[in-house]
């Protein structure tokens, strides 16, 4: 059993926190308010969870969720994260999310931010690619026909073997990409973004599973 401390309690968050207790592990769970704001979440994951300051979901956590806008990366956590591994859902969505100046400035490529901001702590980035409401139709047992992989990367070996078990235990195969400059692969605008989505109803719709096969050809189409 592992406690997977989430820095971000939102829509993928949340979503994530109900597979993870799910599969029998602890969640800590934060937001950018007081721990008090989280209790209607927390009374709905049940006994597993429970809410905190972010850095002390950070602290408590054997592996940390950050799953903000990417808009506040800055408030994440540095010092209580030195050496852990960090799963970053992030995307960069300026029109949604609001701009980043220095990724509007390209000093920094979206899905490196948040490892430069966290440069001791070993970030895969992971599930960026899944619509929140697709991740529980998408979860299967392990060895399920129809079991989706999920795309993950980072320059950290271990890391990605602690991540790719989590991911394995909520439901999903890791397919790794290679490092982390690699998710760039999967970042918003192509084609591995839209992996799972039915083409008839696009996010809507029920979720269409994609095993690793499709996820690989999905990739190859990113330069
Ligand atoms: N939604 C999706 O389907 C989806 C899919 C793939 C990737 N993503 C990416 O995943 C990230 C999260 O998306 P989401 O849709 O889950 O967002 P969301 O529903 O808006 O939730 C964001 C969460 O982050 C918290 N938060 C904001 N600033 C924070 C801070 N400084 N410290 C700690 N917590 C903070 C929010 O808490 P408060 O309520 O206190 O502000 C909220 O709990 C985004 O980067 C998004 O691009 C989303």
């Amino acid at each position: 059993m592992t406690t997977i401390g989430f820095i971000g309690s939102g829509r993928i968050g949340g979503a994530l926190a109900q597979l993870a207790v799910a599969a029998g592990h602890d969640v800590v769970l934060s937001n950018s308010r007081e721990p008090q704001s989280l209790r209607e979440l927390v009374a709905r994951l049940g006994s597993r969870s429970h809410a905190a300051s972010a850095a002390e979901a950070a602290a408590a956590a054997d592996l940390v969720v950050v799953t903000i806008p990417i808009r506040a990366y800055r408030q994440t956590p540095v010092e209580p994260l030195r050496g852990r591994v960090v799963i970053d859902t992030l995307n960069y969505d300026p029109a949604r999310q609001g701009a980043v100046p220095e990724i509007e400035a390209s000093d920094i490529p979206p899905h490196l931010l948040l490892q430069a901001h966290l440069p001791d702590a070993y970030v895969v980035k992971a599930f960026n690619t899944v619509f929140f409401q697709h991740l529980p139709q998408l979860a299967r047992q392990a060895g399920a026909p129809d079991r989706s992989a999920v795309p993950i990367a980072g320059d950290h070996a271990p890391a990605k073997t602690a991540v790719a078990a989590l991911i394995d235990s909520l439901g999903f195969d890791a397919y790794d990409v290679g490092p982390l400059a690699e998710s760039r692969r999967f970042a918003p605008g192509t084609p591995a973004q839209l992996a799972y989505l039915n083409p008839d109803g696009m996010f809507a719709a029920p979720a269409r599973p994609a095993s690793a096969a499709d996820l690989a050809a999905l990739l190859d189409k990113a330069n």
